[in-house]
C-alpha cells in the first residue's frame, strides 16, 4: 500500500488531498495542529475508505513540530503534500513582523525541510513525489504571502530540475481562489470576488493528481487561472503590482 503524508490535512485543500489519496488506496499520515480534529478526520477516512491512517499533531511554525514531521518522513513515504498554510489580513506594513516570520516558517522553511527529509528515501527507492502547494498569487505581488509562494514555485521547479532523469517528482500546485476555511481564518473580506472565480478543493486536487501523473512541474488548475498566470508571467512587474493592488482594495 503506498503511503502519503499531508500537512494541513484537516481542512480545505489538504482534506481534499486526504479524501482523494484514501480513495486511491494510500495509507495516510495526517498533520495539523488540532489533534481532536485530526483524530476525527483519520477515523472518517479509515471507515469510509478502509485505509490505514496515522495522525501527527504538529505546529509547523515551531522547531519541535518541524523536527517531529521530519523524523516521520525519514522513516519513508511515497508522497509528501506540503499544503499547510495561511493568509494574513491587510497590507504587509501593517502586519506584525512576528506574523510575517511565522508565515515564512510555515510556507518556506517547513516546505524546504520536509522536502529535504522526504527526498533521500524516495531517491534511494527511485520512486515517490512531493507536491508543494503554492498559489496563483506567486505570479503577482501581494506582500509576504505572494513572495513566500513565489519561493515555493521556484524552489519546486529547481528541485524538479535536479531530479531530472529519475522517477521521483516534485510539483508546485498553484490554485486560484478555493472555497476553504482560509479566508475566514484570516478575517479576509472576499465578498467582492465574483462567484465564477471560486474553485472547489476536490476539483483542484483532481487536476493536481492528473498533472502529477503527467510529470507537470507547475500545476495551475482550471483554464481560467491558466490564463491569469500566463498574463502574470508576461506582464512587466510594475503592471502586475498595480493589478494586485487594485484587487486588494476591493
Ligand atoms: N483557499 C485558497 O483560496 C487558496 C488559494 C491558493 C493557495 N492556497 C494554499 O493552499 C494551502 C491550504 O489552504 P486552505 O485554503 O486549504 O486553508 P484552510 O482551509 O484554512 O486549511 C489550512 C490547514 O492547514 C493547517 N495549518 C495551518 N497552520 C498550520 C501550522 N502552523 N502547522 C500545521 N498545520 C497548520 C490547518 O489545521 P490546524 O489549524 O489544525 O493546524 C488546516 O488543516 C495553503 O498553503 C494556502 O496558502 C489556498
Amino acid at each position: 500500500m503506498p503511503s502519503a503524508l499531508i500537512t494541513g490535512a484537516t481542512a480545505g485543500i489538504g482534506a481534499a488531498f486526504a479524501r482523494r489519496l484514501a480513495a486511491d488506496g494510500f495509507s495516510l499520515v495526517l498533520v495539523a495542529r488540532d489533534e481532536k480534529r485530526l483524530l476525527a478526520r483519520a477515523e472518517e477516512l479509515r471507515l469510509r475508505y478502509g485505509v490505514e491512517t496515522e495522525v501527527l499533531p504538529a505546529d509547523l511554525a515551531s522547531e519541535e513540530g518541524l523536527a517531529a514531521v521530519e523524523r516521520r518522513l525519514r522513516e519513508g513515504v511515497d508522497l509528501l503534500v506540503n499544503n499547510a498554510g495561511f493568509g494574513l489580513r491587510g497590507p504587509f506594513l501593517d502586519v506584525p513582523v512576528a506574523d510575517e516570520l511565522r508565515m515564512l516558517k510555515v510556507h518556506c522553511e517547513a516546505v524546504l525541510r520536509l522536502t529535504l527529509a522526504a527526498l533521500p528515501g524516495m531517491r534511494e527507492r527511485d520512486r515517490g513525489a512531493v507536491v508543494n502547494v503554492a498559489s496563483v498569487a506567486a505570479f503577482f505581488t501581494r506582500g509576504t504571502y505572494s513572495a513566500s509562494k513565489a519561493w515555493v514555485v521556484n524552489f519546486s521547479e529547481s528541485a524538479a530540475t535536479e531530479l531530472d532523469g529519475g522517477r521521483v517528482r516534485v510539483m508546485a500546485l498553484c490554485p486560484g481562489f478555493v472555497r476553504t476555511e482560509f479566508h475566514e481564518r484570516a478575517s479576509m473580506n472576499v465578498s467582492g470576488i465574483p462567484g465564477f472565480l471560486w474553485l472547489s478543493a476536490d476539483d483542484v486536487v483532481d487536476e493536481a493528481m492528473r498533472d502529477l501523473a503527467r510529470g507537470v512541474r507547475v500545476s495551475v488548475p482550471d483554464l481560467r487561472y491558466k490564463a491569469v498566470v500566463a498574463v502574470g508571467r508576461l506582464l512587466p512587474l510594475n503592471l502586475t503590482s498595480r493589478i494586485s493592488r487594485s484587487i486588494g482594495r476591493k
